[in-house]
């Protein structure tokens, strides 16, 4: 028996699995091939250990922090997540209304079900005054051109930096969608991809083109996907034509590269002029037979670390984390390896099928407690003094 208040991010998935329909629950779920990656992603957090140190002073735990010199109520941050609607309610609406509500930062999928301008209109609807940052994750059309209105629009609408996503120049092998070919019920569709196809002139009378009216009709979404523009995952992009194209395309916005495995690629962003990286491997969804996201991250915080104790500045460009986080301790145990700020993925789907909105918050706050919590008994008052000294591994000595 599950309680139905859920108090771990695990019940709140418990929970959530009962809600969302089978085929949905495996395709948010599932890693690529034999799983591994994303079963590592959360083993190796797990062999980490936090060395607490006592006796200071922890009346004050204190978990907000900067970036990109805006204040975030929490170090993490709501990772992009294709087709939200599936896990029912407002999808990605409901992920906005309570990132908005709570201060947390979001990056929405340029997958989502929902149009990117609907979703930063949650924030000038919520009344709180908080005012997180959203993001706008973007993969390149192979037609690189074809992917500037999407950008434009995003511009516009307010989104503060462009993710680029670059570890899927082709789809991870999942045998999951493959078996049970995941479908977009009547009345779904992925509007960012479909607007992205419409012409100036029609933007205000939307006519879609007649082979995404066949897609639709079909409610599959690698047909809508296919039929929106040949590929829409580039397998084509590279250092010296695809970071100057997109800092043309849009000047006003930070550049973000999603999928950086590696401190040589990590090396080859700064010298790019990248604005951050996200260290990650897709949640497992891409190369199934890479390492957990959380040993990849020292390494390439030991070439970016400038030595600097300078708050938010630990590395030359700000590394974000994600993959396998799904406690307050995984947030600090990452933080202490080098993130600067961390995204959570499928617990904010959980968080969707428990209680849309309301669930999603419930995720944030079991997160922030969790936070503040291990950071007290951690002997840390404040986010920029997490340090890799916090951190032991198992049968070693430490790092
Ligand atoms: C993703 N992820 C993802 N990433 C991205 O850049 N664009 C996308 O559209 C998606 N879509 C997507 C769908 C689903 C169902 C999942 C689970 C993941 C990857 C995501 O942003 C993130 O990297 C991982 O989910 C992080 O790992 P955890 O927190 O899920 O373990």
């Amino acid at each position: 028996h599950v309680r139905e208040d859920p108090i771990t991010l695990s019940e709140v998935a418990s929970i959530a699995k009962t809600r969302i329909r089978k085929e949905v629950w495996d395709y948010y779920e599932c890693g690529a091939d034999t799983q591994t990656a994303l079963h590592e992603n959360e083993a190796a957090f797990k062999a980490l250990k936090i060395l607490p140190r006592v006796m200071r002073d922890v009346s004050n735990v204190n978990t907000s922090t900067s970036f990109f010199g805006r204040k975030c109520a929490v170090p993490f941050g709501l990772a992009p997540s294709a087709m939200q609607k599936l896990a029912g309610g407002d999808g990605e609406m409901d992920v906005a209304r309570a990132a908005a509500k709570l201060g947390v930062n979001l990056t929405l999928s340029s997958q989502s079900t929902t149009s990117l301008e609907d979703v930063i209109s949650c924030k000038k609807d919520s009344s709180s005054s908080l005012d997180p940052a959203f993001w706008m994750q973007l993969y390149l059309t192979k037609d690189p051109e074809k992917s500037i209105p999407l950008i434009k629009r995003a511009e516009a609408s307010g989104y503060e930096a462009l993710v680029l996503t670059v570890d899927t120049p082709v789809l991870g092998n999942r045998l999951n969608e493959r078996k049970t070919p995941l479908v977009l019920p009547a009345g779904l569709h992925l509007a960012n991809i479909e607007l992205a196809t419409r012409s100036p002139q029609t933007e205000r009378k939307p006519t879609f083109n007649r082979r995404l009216m066949d897609a639709r009709t079909l409610h599959d979404a690698e047909a809508i996907l296919s039929a929106a523009g040949g590929s829409t995952h580039s397998n084509s992009l590279t250092w010296t034509t695809t970071i100057p194209f997109l800092k043309k395309a849009a000047p006003g916005m930070k550049i973000i590269l999603k999928g950086i495995m590696t401190p040589e690629d990590a090396v080859l962003a700064v010298k790019h002029g990248v604005d951050a990286i996200v260290v990650s491997n897709h949640g497992g969804r891409q190369l199934d037979e890479t390492c957990a996201t959380i040993e990849a991250l020292p390494g390439i915080h030991a070439v970016l670390a400038t030595g600097s104790s300078e708050p938010g500045r630990k590395n030359r460009i700000p590394v974000i984390f994600d993959g396998g986080v799904r406690t307050g301790a995984d947030v600090f145990k990452a933080l202490a390896l080098g993130a600067d700020f961390v995204l959570v993925g499928r617990p904010v789907l959980w968080g969707l099928g428990y209680k849309g909105e309301e669930g999603v918050e419930v995720v944030i706050n079991i997160l922030e407690r969790e936070l503040s919590r291990t950071m007290a008994l951690a002997g840390v008052a404040r986010i920029e003094e997490i340090g890799k000294e916090y951190i032991g591994v198992k049968n070693a000595g430490g790092f």
